[in-house]
């Protein structure tokens, strides 16, 4: 501790410090709510002297108006940067800090501690090399440290520091402390971090931050500082194969054509030979431009523009690599998925998969275990809940390039978004691809779709019938086809009830099963329409994602969705099938419009309503609705 009259030194002695061309360590801190990462974070800061005058002068002013430690400065506040999360106590989003020393330049990750905000912590360690795992003194390790620590190790976090925290308040007793150690290791062990360092800290009175305490005489390692500055990074990306992601193409005028981007991984310098991932098609980099002229050489994490030697076709989300240590490029793969979402994980539903090239429709086609982060142990499991881990089997609708994280962090990782509400919804780490999607080639046939169309003398779509049960699907389904048959059209009738007895006759009405049910459906027509036909699909398809999914399987236009739109009052009145009363009764699980959703199409092609209408006139409408396209 320094010497002055409170914990803290005295403001007015702290001054921004040098940060020149040091090696770097990115680390991040993570920990349950309370732990003091914040404090933490700020301490470091201020005792590296890193802070610029108006931060320690609104740190002063801030101070009186939401200080937590009295008449102390809070530091606390310096990281706890937006107004809402100060309010509310918590912190919401990823901070990132700078501060150095003469040994060494460092990035820090505040991730927030929050329950809720596993997401966060997982775009602040993408790219760290340590993680500070703070553990309340008080209370030891929760719940919450295991699993910052388990999801550390899975995003490939090679260092872990173990910093028990509030020591003072323990009045630096060191068996506490040593219980403390001495659990946490028993359930660190399995998860192979290449160290683990567990130091005895108060981040509020400055004790073994930077230098080490008198209140610990017993405690013989490093303080934290020393240790962050020695702790060996062997990250040398640029021995790993060449990637570059391509971010724009730069072309201010004819006479010149630049890719401009940031090297993900390994070095390319001029001369050397690239390919671009998906076309394989190759080239030699001409020159390499950046802001400062040209260079011979460029190597991971360097902003550069390439200049090629060929008129090769290159894009925005290009990769170039290295064609000697080529990625994969697949559309199925294996990947360990880290759950943000309140709504459960659906396998079967289309998801949009974005990686830092990429951008596509993917669907996890088989969750084969999920994590339990407390003993690392696997378990079956149905979906992923909030903050859970599981690794599962992905399938993309367009294939994508990338590495397995273990060989590269930016190329092997993805999120998956919400279709509807746009949110992260996971993320995912890819382990390997499936030889599946490597041994299973499209083949090219001759008789083709338009052939076996004109042939019939008709334009393939599909009619796709939505609504509740009893609404009228079947019905007006069965009469559309009826009157189109009449004109001669080569037609298909595909009715829930119908294939439920056999090609999906093992699906039941879980989500996961009704999503998985309108998949197969969705296929089937597609199938049937390449055969030429006009297929009519008479499901409830309650969800919105599902008929998008079906939707977006099929050329433009093909894909017409009929919401057959009874009220649930109507229905129930009708019950053809006695199955609302059993439903009400509660007999019937999972009963669309009771106990299941039926989410309503927002835009229809074709809306109708049935009350008050004879079902021939609805039919009728359907088929010159078809006929004037
Ligand atoms: S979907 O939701 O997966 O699209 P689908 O159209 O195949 O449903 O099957 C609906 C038919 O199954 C209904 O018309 C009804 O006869 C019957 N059924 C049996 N149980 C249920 C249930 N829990 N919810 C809805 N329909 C059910």
């Amino acid at each position: 501790m320094r010497d002055g009259s409170g914990p803290y030194p005295s403001l007015d002695d702290t001054t921004h410090a040098d940060q020149g061309n040091k090696p770097l360590l990115r680390f991040l801190t993570c920990g349950s709510v309370d732990d003091g990462k914040s404090t933490l974070i700020g301490r470091l800061l201020y005792d590296t002297k890193s802070l610029f005058d108006d931060e320690l002068s609104t740190l002063r002013k801030e101070n009186t108006q939401y200080g937590t430690t009295g008449n102390d400065i809070d530091l606390a506040l310096l990281l706890d940067g937006l107004d809402a999360e100060r309010e509310q106590g918590i912190t919401i989003d990823v901070a990132y800090r700078f501060f150095s020393t003469p040994k060494r330049a460092f990035i820090v990750a505040d991730a927030p501690g929050h329950e809720e905000y596993t997401r966060n912590m997982v775009t602040g360690a993408s790219t760290a090399e340590l993680a500070i795992v703070l553990i309340d003194g008080r209370h030891g390790v929760q719940q919450q440290t295991k699993r910052h620590s388990f999801i550390a190790s899975v995003l490939g976090i090679s260092h872990l520091v173990l910093a028990v925290n509030k020591m003072d308040l323990l009045l630096y007793e060191q068996d506490a402390y040593e219980k403390i150690v001495t659990d946490y290791m028993a359930f660190a062990e399995g998860l192979g971090f290449k160290s683990v360092t567990p130091i005895p800290i108060s981040a509020r009175y400055a004790a073994n931050i930077t230098t080490k305490s008198k209140e610990t005489p017993w405690y013989d390692g490093p303080s934290l500082l020393d240790h962050l500055e020695t702790v060996s990074i062997d990250r040398d990306g640029s021995k790993k194969p060449f990637r570059f992601p391509v971010q724009w193409v730069n072309r201010p005028d004819l006479n010149f054509r630049g890719f401009s981007g940031q090297v993900a991984s390994g070095s390319v310098s001029v001369g050397d030979a690239v390919t671009v991932a998906k076309s394989g098609q190759q080239t030699t980099v001409r020159r390499i431009v950046t802001y400062n002229g040209d260079q011979t050489t460029a190597v991971e994490g360097q902003a550069v523009t390439l200049v090629l030697n060929d008129e090769v076709e290159v894009a925005r989300g290009n990769l170039l690599v290295s064609p000697r240590e080529r990625p994969n490029v697949a559309d199925q793969f294996q990947a360990h998925i880290i759950w943000f979402s309140h709504d459960q994980l659906i396998p079967g539903r289309p998801y949009i998969l974005r990686t830092e090239t990429d951008s596509t429709s993917a669907t996890i086609t088989a969750l084969k275990y999920s994590i339990d982060v407390n003993t690392c142990a696997h378990q079956p499991a149905k979906t992923l809940s909030v903050n859970e881990i599981g690794v599962c089997n992905l399938s993309t609708q367009d294939s994508i390039c990338f590495d397995s994280y273990a060989e590269n962090r930016t190329t092997g990782n993805f999120i998956l978004i919400d279709r509807f509400s746009n949110a992260t919804v996971g993320a995912g780490l890819i382990v390997h691809s499936l030889h599946r999607a490597q041994n299973v080639h499209w083949q090219a046939l001759t008789i083709n779709k338009a052939a076996r169309a004109e042939q019939k003398g008709q334009r393939p779509v599909v009619l796709w019938f939505t609504g509740l049960s009893g609404s009228g699907k079947s019905t007006i389904a069965n009469l559309v086809e009826k009157l189109l048959h009449a004109k001669g059209k080569h037609t298909f009738l595909l009715d829930g009830d119908n294939v439920r007895h056999g090609l999906n006759r093992d699906l039941g009405f879980t989500a996961e099963d009704r999503v998985e049910n309108i998949r197969r459906i969705a296929e089937v027509a597609k199938l049937m329409t390449d055969a030429g036909l006009i297929v009519l699909v008479s499901f409830i398809s309650p969800f919105r994602s599902e008929r998008q999914m079906a939707r977006e399987l099929m050329p433009e236009g093909e894909f017409i969705e009929v919401f057959v739109d009874t009220p649930l009052e109507e229905c129930m009145r009708r019950d053809p099938k006695g199955l609302y009363k059993k439903a009400v009764a509660g007999q019937v699980p999972n009963f669309t419009g009771i106990t299941s959703p039926y989410e309503a199409p927002e835009n229809p092609d074709i809306h109708l309503h049935t009350v008050g209408h004879d079902p021939l006139e609805l039919a009728l409408r359907v088929e010159s609705s078809l006929t004037q396209r």
